[in-house]
């Protein structure tokens, strides 16, 4: 019988290889890679054989199916990230760096589903149950109808929760799930795989939901990296800077909602609030406008958001400009700099720039490069926009401002949190200014020309 073949895997970024080394070469790390120890032996043959299995009940695409029951916490910020509601036999997973409130958000959702009328479990494989209890009593949920269980051993957890059938099962952290069928340490890409495998068919074969806490690694990705994300129905992210309370779950996938949704909460002295018009928050102090602030008018998932994006513009006293940026990708900074040098003439050699979006807020909308571009420029110019104003549009690389999505509802955004103009791209749909005094233009060479009056 031919020997069942051994493959090595990197705990950082997931890639396969046939033989171990101490350094990964798909991305470099050193001494992430471990055997993987496969979950079954699988066939042995190289076919089924002939041995017949039952039939696969097959039903028409037009069959008349209930859409799947929703329960809804109560916490608007959580239902809508998770598409309207929990859904039964889902597995979730909620990923996020370590400190940042995943385990405090997922208690109150313990307790505000259990207030619903789930039965819900809250295991914990990082903290005893007296840590949890404290944490509660902090939140104030002490009298909530939650299940407490402090244990890592996978085999009994599923055992617990096959003859008590919870609706509800949080498992915090995935990472610290230990199954005895693998023989490796927790947390290695081997049993996390294992203990996300294992819970998400106890979720699809008992009609329980499911949420898996994952810590992400400094490069951001879900330790035993994107093999859970595929296993699980939704993936959401919760996400913030470390010295503001301000925090967002984020859906990156959800196989029962749209993506992209995002939910706002507050970090307090007891635990996170829902904060229910995030565009006040994400736009600083607005009062007399300042050089290099730039307000977008920004969508994300169903919600328009307005966010304050600022930047610093210096001369660098180093050989090697700086280039640093919070909230934002570098590599697209730097494209947008390439942009404003090529198509518009405006160096930035020499420079150090510094680029901030803020609140702790994340924006990936290309529709923010109008922004970003208007803020450098604010910066570098040392003037402010026009102030009441909002920015957005896409720059392409020739220059030219590429219309986006949604134009309405960011003019209705702006016009409801008192903003009394736009900068937005020439073309797109026609509608409506939505009262604002809408100024539409072409490409980045008459941005500049009208805003700074320089070319
Ligand atoms: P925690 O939920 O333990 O984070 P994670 O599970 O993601 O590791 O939250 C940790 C931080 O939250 C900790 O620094 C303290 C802070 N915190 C508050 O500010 N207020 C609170 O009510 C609670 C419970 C925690
Ligand atoms: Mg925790």
């Amino acid at each position: 019988m031919a020997k069942p073949i051994t493959t090595f895997s990197c705990a950082e970024c997931g890639a396969t290889s046939s033989k171990w080394s101490g350094r990964c070469e798909a991305c470099g790390a050193w001494n992430s890679i471990s055997e993987d120890i496969p979950l079954s032996a699988g066939p042995s043959g190289k076919t089924l054989g002939t041995a017949r299995g039952k039939r696969v009940a097959l039903s028409d695409l037009s069959a008349k199916e209930a859409p799947p029951p929703r329960t809804s916490s109560g916490l608007d910020e959580l239902d809508r990230v998770l598409g309207g509601g929990l859904v039964p036999a889902s597995a979730i997973l909620v990923g996020g760096d370590p400190g940042i409130g995943k385990s405090t958000l997922l208690l109150q959702a313990a307790a505000a589903f259990a207030g619903k009328g789930l039965k819900t479990f809250y295991i914990s494989g990082e903290e005893a149950s007296a840590q949890v209890r404290m944490r509660a009593a902090r939140l104030g949920l002490q009298n909530a109808p939650v299940q407490l269980g402090a244990d890592t051993s996978l085999r009994d957890i599923l055992t617990t929760l096959d003859e008590e059938r919870p609706d509800l099962v949080i498992i915090d952290s995935i990472q610290t799930m230990w199954s005895d069928i693998v023989d490796s340490a927790p947390g290695s890409v081997s049993q996390v795989r294992a203990a996300a495998h294992e819970l998400t068919t106890f979720a699809k074969r008992r009609g329980a939901a499911v949420i898996l806490v994952g810590h992400v690694t400094k490069e951001g990705q879900i330790a035993g990296p994107r093999v859970v994300e595929h296993m699980v129905d939704t993936v959401l992210y919760f996400e913030g800077e470390r010295g503001h309370q301000f925090r967002i779950l984020r859906a990156v996938k959800n196989r029962f909602g749209p993506a992209d949704e995002i939910g706002v909460f507050e970090m307090t002295g007891a635990g996170l609030s829902e904060v229910s018009n995030p565009s006040a928050l994400f736009m600083g102090e607005r009062g007399r406008p300042t050089p290099g602030s730039a307000v977008f008018a920004g969508i994300e998932g169903t919600r328009p958001v307005l966010v304050e994006i600022q930047a610093l513009v210096a001369p660098s006293p180093h050989s090697q400009a700086r280039r640093a940026t919070v909230g934002w990708d570098g590599s697209r900074l730097a494209t947008i700099l390439a942009v404003l040098e090529a198509r518009c003439g405006i160096p930035f050699a020499g420079l150090d720039v510094y680029l901030n979006v803020a609140g702790g807020m994340k924006v990936s909308e290309p529709a923010a490069d109008l922004a970003v571009a208007a803020a450098l420029l604010s910066a570098r110019e040392d003037s402010a926009l026009p102030p009441d104003c909002v920015v957005f549009g896409e720059i392409s690389l020739s220059g030219a401002l590429r219309p986006v999505g949604q134009t309405e509802n960011r003019l209705k955004e702006a016009a409801k949190l008192g903003f009394s103009s736009a900068i937005a791209p020439e073309g797109g749909k026609p509608g409506g200014n939505e009262g604002l005094r809408l100024m539409r233009m072409a490409d980045l060479t008459s941005f500049v020309g009208e805003v700074f009056g320089a070319g």
